[in-house]
């Protein structure tokens, strides 16, 4: 595997690989990544990957500066995948000056669910992606959609841009008692790791409830976080929403996704399920 710190040394190989398919990181790879990895491989004729912990798309007060940091196992577990290109630039490549300039998502898109709980976190990931797009070139960019806004904000961004970068999105990964595998998993304490996988069975329950004809999303929704506050979760949301644009659903609309986003102990986690 190639490691490029520079924008012109991985802009020199992206000249030769042909198809290329993009997998944009911020590290602590988990096997959710991997699997990122190994579907790009299939896609495209060079897989790159990029490490970068964007401050950008960080609030004040966020995990910024503790988020984890482990290059040298992230460098192992992609070269066991078979990535060729890893760009791993500092933050005086990606931003040698403040970054004046801002790709800022649409509102009532951006503005809601992690966008209302994290403002300014969409523009700074739309902004780090779309600067990565231009560095890379990638013909595909892969996402997981545990992240299921952001792949609507960064997919949205492509067609209104008309970026040449298709955007795929791929299945959450999950631990064998159904927890999204996540960096900030690595947050938790093993008790709060035991109860981790209780906001993902929540979510399970409602989609079962849904499917089986129930309608009353309002009911269900305050059962689900009373049931986690009960466990000592503090949600921020729990919603049932159109996949298409993640607004409140009409009794008409039939693909729905049930999202939230909860705190145990000082740990954000989030998770969803499409129904
Ligand atoms: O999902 C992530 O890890 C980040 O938001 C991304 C897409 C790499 C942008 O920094």
């Amino acid at each position: 595997m190639q490691i490029h710190t520079a924008i012109a040394s991985l802009r020199a190989a992206r000249a030769q690989a042909g198809r290329v398919a993009l997998v944009p990181t911020m590290g602590n790879l988990h096997d959710g990544h991997i699997a990122l990895m190994r579907e790009a491989a299939k896609r495209a004729d060079t897989v790159v990957a990029s490490i970068f912990v964007n401050r950008l798309q960080f609030g004040p007060g966020e995990d910024f500066g503790k988020y984890p940091r482990t290059p040298e196992a992230d460098r192992e577990k992609l070269e066991a995948a078979g990535v060729a290109h890893l760009f791993a630039p500092d933050e005086a490549v990606m931003y040698p000056r403040p970054q004046g300039y801002h790709i800022v998502p649409a509102t009532g898109q951006a503005d809601i669910l992690e966008g209302a709980c994290r403002p300014g976190h969409f523009r700074g990931v739309a902004t780090v992606v779309l600067k990565l797009f231009n560095i890379v070139a990638p013909d595909l960019a892969l996402f997981g959609k545990k992240d299921y806004q952001q792949v609507m904000v960064l997919a949205d961004m492509a067609r209104e841009l008309a970026l040449s970068t298709e955007i795929v999105a791929q299945d959450t990964i999950r631990a064998a008692d159904g927890l999204a595998l996540s960096s900030r998993n690595k947050y938790l304490s093993p008790a709060e790791r035991a109860e981790a996988p209780r906001l993902y069975r929540q979510l399970a329950v409602l989609a079962d409830a849904v499917r089986a004809g129930a309608r009353n999303y309002t009911a269900l929704e305050a059962a689900a976080i009373e049931e986690l506050q009960r466990h000592g979760w503090q949600p921020d949301y729990l919603t049932v929403r159109r996949r298409i644009d993640l607004q409140t659903p009409q009794r008409t609309d039939e693909a729905l996704v049930v999202l939230a986003a909860a705190r145990l102990g000082t740990t954000r986690l989030i998770d969803n399920i499409e129904i």
